[in-house]
């Protein structure tokens, strides 16, 4: 018995339901919302549509231990018998590492796995980002499908085709690039979601909509608050997946630069997590990239090659950004953060290099930036 699981691998007693496997494809403006592999799936019939077309001889599901009690019941169902289940001991960033890797490596020997059979990871950005790096090492490959279950999970860390665990406290060091056979996108599942991470999650579409919209961004909170219609999570939801799989695809494998465009944010947010992580304060990824990003406009707004970012303009979503991700009392000092940053980027001759925003959907990825930048624009901003 791997010492890493549950013991709880069971073959499903549930025969799947029989219902039409009729994909379906979403349309926004007479568009495809989404790219081809990812699939808004309330009824999981992509995903059964592909089992039938492709009649994997073992399916796996690997759930984290709240994933197992909150989701798994609503996809249990919909799957054939004699599919397994491997149940986390643990859940978060925890499970992101070496020893979960070989434990799933080893449970998928055990379990009969071969190169034609699928996993499926049903979780957070941390469950997905274990299950593709585990599935697509193991035999040099297993099928992959990934079903997230957080609005971080939904709006970025399933997109994209990067799989990873941490090495010790370095996060995403070991991994590789993939894209997943499918990704379901089942909303149902946000229901069970406490308030802080369903917050933590929006902050990365706030991104992804600042990175490339031009059109203001609808600052209603209702996102946060859990009181969006079906149709408006559905519509942000979709808005992110679409626009973060239009900047992969022109930089799939970050060789030009573009796909840097998405770590709008997250000099700064590393900085501040990194710090927060050591010194045991509790600041979760997107609260974190939430007042990166208010660095960062502060930045655009001081910086000489983003004269379209302007100070009223920019005003507005500054104090919904500081009102939406409240952050503790104690925050590491100006010194602390530029030394954080420093090792976060490279370091070119004293400066370092940010994502700015010359203007709302306008990035700028590579910019060097200043000390004295850097100090003026932390000057500007009151926090917590
Ligand atoms: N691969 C990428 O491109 C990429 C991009 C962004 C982030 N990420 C990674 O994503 C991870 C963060 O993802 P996350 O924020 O989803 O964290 P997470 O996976 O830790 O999930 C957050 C918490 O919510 C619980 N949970 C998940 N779904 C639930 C549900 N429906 N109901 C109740 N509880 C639920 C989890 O057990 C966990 O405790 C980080 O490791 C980050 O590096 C990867
Ligand atoms: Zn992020």
């Amino acid at each position: 018995m791997c010492p890493w699981f549950e013991s709880r691998w069971y073959h499903n007693p549930k025969q799947a339901d029989s219902g039409p496997l009729v994909a379906f494809w979403p349309l926004m403006n007479g568009q495809d919302v989404f790219p081809a592999h990812i699939h808004l799936d309330a009824r999981f019939e992509a995903l059964r549509l592909w089992l039938n077309e492709n009649r994997p001889p073992s399916i796996v599901v690997i759930t984290d231990r709240n994933t197992e009690k909150h989701c798994l019941p609503l996809l249990a169902p919909h799957l054939p018998p004699g599919t397994q289940f491997l149940a986390l001991s643990s859940h978060g960033e925890a499970i992101k590492t070496l020893p979960f890797a070989h434990g799933i490596w080893d449970s998928l020997e055990g379990m009969g796995m071969d190169r034609h059979g699928l996993v499926i990871g049903l979780g957070g950005g941390t469950v997905t980002d274990l299950v593709a790096f585990t599935a697509d090492t193991y035999m040099r490959g297993v099928h992959c499908w990934l079903i997230p279950t957080t609005v971080l999970g939904m709006v970025d860390a399933s997109v994209g085709g990067k799989t990873g665990i941490n090495l010790n406290h370095l996060k995403n060091r070991i991994g590789t690039f993939h894209t997943p056979d499918g990704i379901s996108i089942n909303p149902e599942f946000l229901s069970t979601l406490d308030d802080r991470e369903r917050r933590n999650g929006w902050a990365e579409h706030f991104k992804h909509h600042l990175i490339t919209s031009q059109a203001p961004l609808k600052m209603t909170g209702g996102l946060l608050e859990g009181t969006a219609s079906g149709e408006e999570v559905m519509e942000a939801l979709a808005y992110s997946i679409r626009s973060k799989w239009d900047v992969v695809t022109q930089d799939p494998t970050e060789s030009t630069g573009w796909r840097k465009v998405l770590n709008f944010g997250h000099t700064g947010g590393h900085a501040l997590e990194g710090w927060a992580l050591e010194h045991g304060v509790d600041i979760k990824h997107g609260e974190a990239v939430a007042w990166g990003m208010r660095l960062a406009l502060n930045i655009s707004i001081l910086h000489t090659e983003c004269p379209g970012a302007d100070e009223s303009a920019l005003a507005p979503l500054l104090e919904f950004f500081e009102r939406s991700f409240p952050l503790p009392g104690a925050m590491p000092d100006t010194e602390e953060l530029w030394a954080r940053m420093q090792t976060d980027k490279k370091n070119l001759g004293g400066r370092l290099r940010f994502v700015l925003l010359d203007g709302v959907g306008h990035p700028k990825p590579d910019l060097e930036v200043s000390r004295e930048l850097v100090d003026s624009a932390l000057g500007r901003m009151t926090h917590p």
